[in-house]
């Protein structure tokens, strides 16, 4: 990570808003305001990158079927049409029926989301999520 200089600024909030945002940073053990905050804006930073159609990587958790007809070969044919985009594919046997299968996609939102969308609604895919990300300073 760069190293940049840190700059403190002041916030004005109403007292109420305050007191929620200790509770979330109490919740989820940041070690005090400022971590949290960068958190939140890093977050919006990787929404905006999404919503301009920008660069993102993303990555696709799905639990499937195999048994179910021609899941494993559709799968396989989305996957494709992305080609490089498709970085790296985990996939393990959970047990006789299910499969886990993690996809890690790198490309513009406006590509990538759709094929996602595709993929998670597969007949045979029970449970999936795709979550995006992207390099943020
Ligand atoms: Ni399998």
């Amino acid at each position: 990570m760069t190293r940049t200089k840190l700059i403190r600024f002041g916030v004005s909030i109403p007292e109420d808003l305050l007191k929620a945002f200790d509770r979330i940073v109490k919740r989820k053990r940041y070690t005090n305001r400022s971590e949290a905050l960068r958190d939140i804006i890093r977050d919006q930073m990787v929404h905006a990158a999404a919503e301009e159609d920008r660069n993102i990587v993303g990555t696709l958790t799905m639990i499937y079927d195999h048994h179910v007809p021609e899941v494993t070969r559709k799968m396989l044919e989305l996957q494709h049409k992305l080609g490089a985009g498709v970085l790296s594919t985990l996939h393990i046997h959970l047990d006789h029926d299910h499969c886990l299968e993690v996809v890690v996609l790198r490309g513009r939102v406006g590509l990538i989301q759709p094929v996602a969308d595709q993929l998670l609604s597969l007949r045979g895919v029970k449970h999936g999520r795709f979550v995006i990300t992207a390099p943020v300073d």
